[in-house]
């Protein structure tokens, strides 16, 4: 089949979000300058540079309580920094518990009974117990095409490991399986390791 997006595409559900798969999950928190935590999962997520280290997460729609986006994003062009904590298998009932549309003023942490640390670089909590957490400070916002889309950006300044993970030097994703996101309901979580050496590697 084809199909021009702008017209629809006859399925029942949008395909969009499963052909871009699998996604890693950007488990974003953030702190309001009212003190207020949040803690929420966005998997259009990566990381884009090496150098300085940078990473970016997109937010989609509005909810109505905040000025027309969501409350992590409304965080950061408040304060100008987020953490970013990766998503273990065993996180993965926690994690989607602080997906739901959740007013303002709750804190997603004590919600879903998430142990939380103090970042080390920036004013914010982080998911004390995750694989990985990257500290950033925010370099810009964009503005995308249609409603209330916003990409966030920002500049990897603090990384914590958890030590159970790094296995003979490598941050080794089998310890933990990072949980990612399929379309429509599904998730995956990365158990199969394999190696290819780029052409002219020896
Ligand atoms: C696995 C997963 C991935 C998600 N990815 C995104 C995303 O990339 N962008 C987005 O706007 N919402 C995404 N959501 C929905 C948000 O997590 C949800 O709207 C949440 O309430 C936003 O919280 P906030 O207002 O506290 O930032 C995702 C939800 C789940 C469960």
């Amino acid at each position: 089949m084809f199909y021009h997006p702008k017209d629809g595409h006859g399925l029942p559900h949008n395909p969009f979000n499963a052909i871009v798969t699998p996604r890693p999950i950007g488990w974003i928190s953030t702190r309001g300058s009212d003190g207020q935590e949040n803690l929420a999962p966005y998997s259009f997520f990566n990381a884009v540079a090496y150098v300085p280290p940078q990473v970016m997460f997109a937010s989609t729609s509005a909810k109505p309580d905040r000025d027309g986006t969501k409350d992590s994003v409304a965080n950061i062009r408040d304060t100008g920094v987020f953490c970013v904590n990766m998503v273990e298998y065993a996180m993965r009932d926690a994690m989607n518990l602080t997906s739901g549309p959740w007013p303002r003023d709750v804190d997603e942490f004590t919600k879903a009974g998430i142990t939380r640390a103090e970042c080390d670089t920036i004013a914010c909590s982080r998911v004390a117990n995750a694989p990985a957490n990257l500290e950033c400070r925010l370099t810009q916002i964009l503005q995308l095409p249609g409603e209330a889309n916003f990409a966030v950006f920002g500049e990897v300044i603090g990384v914590h490991l958890r030590d159970d993970c790094i296995i003979d030097g490598i941050f080794d994703v089998t310890t933990f399986q990072p949980l990612t996101r399929l379309g429509y309901r599904d998730y995956s979580h990365v158990r199969d390791v394999f190696s290819l050496k780029r052409p002219g590697e020896s």
